[in-house]
């Protein structure tokens, strides 16, 4: 099977896990401080607070804007259901957005339910590790007065206009599942990049007078984490590569995922649209090639939450399905990911590439 993703790890993430447990420090340690200035280093943000999830980032996150009383906030309606659950869990009220070409919330949209529901926050998903055009979020904020909490959980060294994904907004969230770009396992982190919230976020995550849960990751988590920050740019330097040689074979055959003029796109996935998306997938399967559908919901559909008209995303829905894509695909991996989708499409023994 050509696995959709794959955390590889090496001797060096051996060795630092077997130096945690014979030190018995294992949480609250030198690699959970190390993890977060490298992390807020890299994205370039004030401050990074570690977490046990996204889910717990993006919770954190709203509550540290404020959001607790029913406040609106926008979201995208293509994303994993975190993103609507967290506004939910933190007492807001989600209202949903179109996405445009680029599977990011639609700018206009936005605008109009901006002046229609006045809210406290707008999360802008980088949906598959490309990101939103962050300038023009930031612009509407600054105009509308509302905060601005990217979700970057699948944009882990994507850019914009040349800044990182999570320098953008007031705060930024991230994911460190095992499927991530930089995989922890289990982990979330908070970006901050504005000095008077690193105290609101503080609240949540340091016990003190105010009640908190306890979000802390252990040092293995944060060692992992730490490891696999160095290879970031390397891996996304090859997924790059990899999504060129799909483009390259694929043209003319799928709807191909498109880069935003300005973009650094990490490709967390590759997604890609066909009207007979769901045989496919099937197919793919049955051929070991590991397809899946990234999401088979819309996120107003799932949670029954206020909406605009979304006819891009309702057609998306259908459509899209995502291929491996990971930095360890071999050169024979991919041409087989490549046959076996034009195999999907033509009568057998065709369409080698
Ligand atoms: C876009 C998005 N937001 C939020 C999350 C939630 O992250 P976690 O699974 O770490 O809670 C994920 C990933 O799982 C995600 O892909």
């Amino acid at each position: 099977m050509i696995n959709i993703v794959e955390p590889v790890f090496s001797e060096e993430e051996k060795q630092a896990l077997v130096q945690i447990i014979e030190s018995g420090r294992i949480t609250r340690g030198r690699w959970t401080q190390t993890f977060q200035e490298s992390f807020a280093d890299f994205v370039g943000s004030k401050a990074c607070f570690t977490v046990c999830s996204g889910t717990v980032a993006l919770f954190i996150g709203l509550k540290a804007l404020g959001v607790g009383n029913g406040e609106r906030v926008i979201v995208p309606a293509m994303s994993f259901m975190a993103t609507v659950d967290a506004v939910y869990l933190a007492g807001g009220v989600p209202v949903v957005v179109d996405v445009d070409e680029y599977y990011t919330m639609d700018l206009n949209q936005l605008e109009d339910a901006i002046k229609r529901f006045s809210p406290k926050v707008v999360i802008p998903v980088h949906l598959y590790g490309q990101m939103c055009d962050m300038e023009s979020i930031m612009e509407l904020s600054n105009r509308y007065g509302f905060f601005v909490l990217e979700d970057a959980a699948q944009a882990h060294g994507a850019s914009y206009k040349g800044k990182k994904a999570g320098s953008w907004g007031h705060l930024g969230a991230f994911s460190f599942y095992a499927s991530k770009n930089v995989p922890m396992g289990e982990g979330g982190a908070i970006t901050v990049n504005d000095e008077d919230l690193i105290r609101e976020v503080r609240k949540w995550i340091d016990f003190g007078d105010h009640p908190a849960f306890n979000v802390r990751i252990t040092e293995f988590q944060a060692a992992i984490g730490t490891l696999q920050l160095k290879k970031l740019e390397e891996r996304n330097t090859k997924r790059r590569s990899n999504a060129n040689f799909y483009k390259k074979h694929l043209k003319g055959l799928f709807d191909l995922p498109q880069e935003r003029e300005g973009s650094f796109h990490v490709y967390h996935l590759f997604t890609l649209r066909h009207p007979e998306r769901d045989s496919i997938v099937e197919f793919l399967k049955s051929k070991g090639v590991d397809a899946r559908v990234y999401y088979p919901y819309l996120l107003h559909e799932l949670r029954n939450s206020d909406h605009l008209p979304t006819p891009n995303a309702d057609l998306f829905k259908r459509e899209v399905f995502s291929i491996p894509v990971h930095p360890f695909l071999s050169e024979d991996d991919l041409k087989t990911v490549v046959d076996t989708l034009k195999e999907a499409l033509a009568p057998a023994g065709e369409g080698k590439v």
